[in-house]
């Protein structure tokens, strides 16, 4: 809140507050507008002062804030109709946007989709706590991991047995812990076991199944899709919506989960007031970094030097490790390119060697990033991607680091209009190699969001071995050995 007053040239003219809950499950006491609800009745307005001035106040729900953030930023021309569908822990359901940008509901399909979803890696990870159904936020983005290990092996009745038992539970974190599904030979199977991956690509596949089942009966009017929710962040199932022929376009915001929330409730507010929906935004508006250390006092630990493009570039090439700081925050939940981890994309080492620095484990994957014009060179894509939303099959077999065991990568595309720098490294990274690609992978602290400020930063580069950062137009080399495994990466031959 300090953070944000600080931002504000004076009074605001609205308050809005994220509808929510007063306790951890979806059903427990609403705060502000609630977690349900998604027509004009979803909506909370009011009056109130602030620093001596007279504010309104605004609430609407959770669930009218991811459809609002996606309608609010979609390319969707105002006063178009759309379809949505917004699925994440509790909500699974379609909805329309007519003309007067009323919502309605088509269809609720499946209750609790994204807690279903991360419920069999709960069962099978014998770590997983009995509370809350084994309930982490860490658990979906493993399962995404693991469903790529999977072998194309018809669905057997125990695996049939299980997902229909858990897709049909309603409250899944409330009626199915643990020990109630100890009848399942998943349970605490283990998630690296090859029975377990291949569980959870059948269980992803059948949960995407359930919504494309209604869709394709009920949205047939050939209109664009937004997708919101946490479940957006799947870039499988991102890449089957928009490629199952059922719509025009398919809109993921960046912030799909519970980060665009807050952006979608002001937009919200703004339609209340103004009878406006849509907004001017780029993925680099979130916080301004925090420089809390002097350049003196980082040249303490460290050799700072001008940016000097293709400098960088041989170092990365030659298998080092950068972080890289520019501007401001990403939103959302994936590093686009102002706060990341940088690396070259060749050897298998290297995806090793980013995951023991992020203290992930072995199999998850790192992604790429691109020079859009050179995307289809090493990808089976062609056009923009900016978001790190869909998978790509891999083209180009020198991309061994971000090559994922089935073949795929999530990639992120750069034009020079969207991050001018980041694309000018690229370039010269592909001068220096001859390909415009390198390891991105977000610069954050395990469970917290980027790493925002210069002291962290320092902190976190000389903690886990990596060997300097960008901070803006400036260098700076750790001048102590690497503390991580160093695998002698060069380019390709
Ligand atoms: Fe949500």
């Amino acid at each position: 809140m300090l953070d944000a007053l600080a931002q504000m040239e004076g009074p605001p003219d609205v308050v809005c507050l994220s509808g929510w809950v007063k306790g951890f499950h979806s059903t427990e006491p609403p705060l502000g507008a609630g977690y349900f609800g998604f027509d004009d009745s979803a909506t909370m307005v009011g009056e109130s002062r602030m620093l001596g001035h007279p504010v309104r106040t605004f609430s609407s729900t959770h669930e009218r804030s991811h459809l609002l953030s996606a309608y609010g930023m979609s390319d969707v021309e105002h006063g178009r109709s759309c379809y949505a569908l917004v699925w994440e822990g509790n909500i699974g359901s379609f909805y329309e946007f007519t003309p007067e940008l009323r919502i309605r509901r088509i269809s609720s399909v499946l209750e609790d989709p994204g807690n279903k979803y991360q419920h069999v890696f709960a069962l099978a990870d014998p770590s997983s706590p009995p509370q809350h159904g084994g309930f982490r936020f860490s658990n979906a983005g493993k399962m995404m991991a693991l469903t790529g290990f999977a072998r194309p092996t018809p669905v057997s009745r125990a695996e049939r047995e299980l997902i229909e038992y858990i897709l049909d539970q309603p409250s899944i974190l409330l009626t199915a812990p643990k020990e109630k599904l100890s009848w399942s030979p998943f349970h605490d199977i283990g998630v690296e076991s090859q029975e377990f991956k291949d569980l959870a690509a059948k269980h992803s596949q059948a949960i995407f199944e359930r919504f494309l089942a209604v869709a394709e009966r009920e949205l047939t009017g050939g209109l664009p899709l937004l997708i919101a929710g946490g479940c957006g962040l799947n870039c499988d199932w991102n890449s089957q919506w928009r490629d199952c022929g059922l719509f025009p376009e398919v809109f993921v915001p960046p912030c799909p989960n519970d980060s665009g929330s807050a952006i979608g409730t002001a937009v919200d507010a703004q339609l209340h007031f103004t009878g406006q929906s849509k907004i001017t935004w780029d993925v680099y508006r979130g916080p301004d970094f925090l420089h809390d250390r002097t350049r003196a006092q980082i040249r303490d630990t460290f050799d700072e030097h001008a940016l000097d493009l293709p400098q960088l570039a041989a170092q990365l090439a030659a298998g080092k490790v950068f972080a890289w700081v520019q501007g401001r925050c990403e939103i959302g939940p994936r590093a686009l390119g102002n706060r990341s981890l940088l690396a070259a994309p060749f050897e298998k080492g290297m995806r090793d060697r980013l995951n023991h620095i992020k203290l992930r484990e072995p199999y998850r994957p790192i992604a790429p990033v691109c020079r859009e014009e050179d995307v289809s060179e090493h990808f089976d894509w062609d056009g923009p991607s900016p978001y790190m939303l869909y998978f790509q099959n891999v083209r180009d077999p020198r991309l061994r680091a971000v090559t994922h065991v089935d073949g795929t990568a999530r990639a992120q595309t750069v034009s020079t209009s969207q991050n001018p720098r980041l694309h000018a490294l690229l370039s010269a990274f592909k001068q220096a190699t001859g390909t415009g690609v390198l390891c991105n992978t977000s610069l954050n602290l395990p469970g917290r969001g980027f790493i925002n400020s210069t002291s962290d930063l320092v902190t976190y580069v000389l903690d886990r071995g990596i060997d300097g950062f960008v901070l803006e137009d400036r260098l700076y080399l750790a001048r102590r050995a690497p503390l991580g495994p160093t695998d002698g990466q060069d380019g390709p031959a």
